[in-house]
């Protein structure tokens, strides 16, 4: 469902500081992977989650999504089908927009607005019911500020309004790396329950090993822009932490 082609993509082009990170990079995602990417500081995971999301263009190379080539069409085109989840909890949710304001927006992602906008009795219920799936009881806090909730509740609350609209695929950059361990355990369950539930097609990149050999269907392991690992089914289930650990040594050296 995500193809990438011969992608190249550089920075500071022309400048002293000139670095080319994709050179020829080529990745083939299929329809419901839930797919871990772990790698190194600088290995271009992130901006490789900026190019499928249109934050950055491609310099060279093609990106189809859906049978469809996307390389060209703008972000908030894409964001239809593609959601994303950041590190920081403050980033996919409005301060001082309430807990049901919040949802409202999202459930709306991509609608017109019409005069009868706004959150009627049987959108109230939806969203209580959305709510109840993270198991924070913020369906009882609809009036309350998003502002207000801790990183843990705002990160879970953030990861279901992408959700909810069902995207075709999510994106969650680090999602977790911001949570105290347990908020983590939690958000990682829930990232799971969630990605069946509305079954989507999931690239999630972590630095936590434990999760990326807990979770998901296939690993990749990232280094200067290449893809230095990628396994899934029963080869992915016989990995173990060490030899990810010695992978990343080895390329360290
Ligand atoms: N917009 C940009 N302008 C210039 N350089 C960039 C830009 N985005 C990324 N880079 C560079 O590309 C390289 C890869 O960055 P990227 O953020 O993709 O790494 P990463 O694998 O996500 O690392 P981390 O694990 O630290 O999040 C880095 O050297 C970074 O400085
Ligand atoms: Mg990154």
């Amino acid at each position: 469902m995500l193809h990438l082609t011969n992608i190249q993509k550089s920075f500071h082009q022309n400048t002293p500081n000139e670095m080319n990170l994709f050179k020829q990079f080529n990745l083939k995602i299929n329809e419901g992977e839930f797919v871990v990417i772990v790698g190194s500081n600088g290995s271009g995971k992130s901006t490789l989650l900026n190019l499928i999301d249109g934050n950055l263009p491609v310099d060279h190379g093609m990106i189809s999504f859906m049978s469809q080539n996307i390389t060209k069409i703008l972000p908030h085109l894409r964001a239809k089908d593609i959601s994303r989840v950041y590190q920081d909890p403050s980033k996919g949710t409005a301060p001082t927009l309430t807990i049901r304001e919040n949802m409202s927006l999202a459930l709306n992602k991509g609608k017109k607005f019409g005069l009868t906008s706004g959150v009627n009795k049987e959108e109230e219920e939806h969203i209580k019911q959305l709510l109840s799936l993270l198991e924070l009881h913020l369906e009882d806090k609809l009036d309350i500020p998003v502002g207000l909730l801790s990183g843990g509740q705002r990160q879970a609350l953030g990861l279901l309004m992408a959700v909810c609209s069902k995207p075709k695929l999510l994106l969650l950059d680090e999602h977790t790396a911001a949570l105290d361990p347990k908020a983590s355990e939690h958000m990682m369950q829930l990232t799971n329950k969630l990605v069946k539930e509305f079954s989507m097609t999931t690239i999630m990149i972590t630095h936590q090993l434990k999760d990326a050999l807990a979770y998901g269907d296939r690993c990749i392991m990232m280094h200067l822009g290449d893809v230095v690992l990628d396994v899934s089914g029963d080869k992915k289930k016989q990995l173990h932490a060490k030899d990810l650990v010695s992978l990343f040594h080895e390329l360290s050296i």
